[in-house]
């Protein structure tokens, strides 16, 4: 799961998707394409709105997206359309790019639309994200379990 500051978003959706999915056969983890957050807990307001939904993400440390993560993983699913140009500048091949998805595209396939970055503004915008998240988690969990 990729955002830009691995402290709101994404978080949120690695909390989300390990809710969904048995620890003992999938890794799952966030990163962000920026440098900022690194070593930071999520945004507090992540944190309630997982809170108030049974997960505690207070744990997860911010870390910045690598390249050895096409390595490590076979799914990466990125927030919005910076996120992903961010990713696939680091691909080195296609079978790198092929691994990157806009995350809602799981919802709506083929739309493009972006998880909008909630950071600058209230808490019906971390709602908001939530339940686009656990929407589109719910499907790849079905799909991957
Ligand atoms: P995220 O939100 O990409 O969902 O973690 C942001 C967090 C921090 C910043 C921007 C977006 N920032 O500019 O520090």
């Amino acid at each position: 799961m990729v955002c830009l500051g691995n402290i709101c978003r994404s978080p949120l959706a690695e909390g989300i998707l390990k809710s969904k999915l048995p620890h003992s056969t999938f890794l799952i983890d966030s990163a962000g394409t920026a440098a900022y957050h690194i070593g930071s807990a999520p945004d507090p307001r992540s944190e309630a709105i997982a809170s108030k939904n049974g997960l505690n993400i207070s744990h997860l440390k911010g870390r910045q997206f690598e390249v050895s993560d096409f390595d490590h993983f076979d799914y990466i699913y990125v927030m919005d359309q910076s996120n992903y140009d961010n990713v696939v500048k680091l691909a080195r091949t296609n079978q790198d790019i092929s691994k990157v998805d806009l995350i809602l595209n799981k919802v709506h396939p083929g739309k493009n639309y972006d998880v909008p970055d909630p950071y600058y503004g209230g808490t019906e915008g971390f709602k908001n994200v939530y339940k686009m998240l656990d929407e589109a988690c719910d499907v790849i969990a079905k799909e991957l379990a």
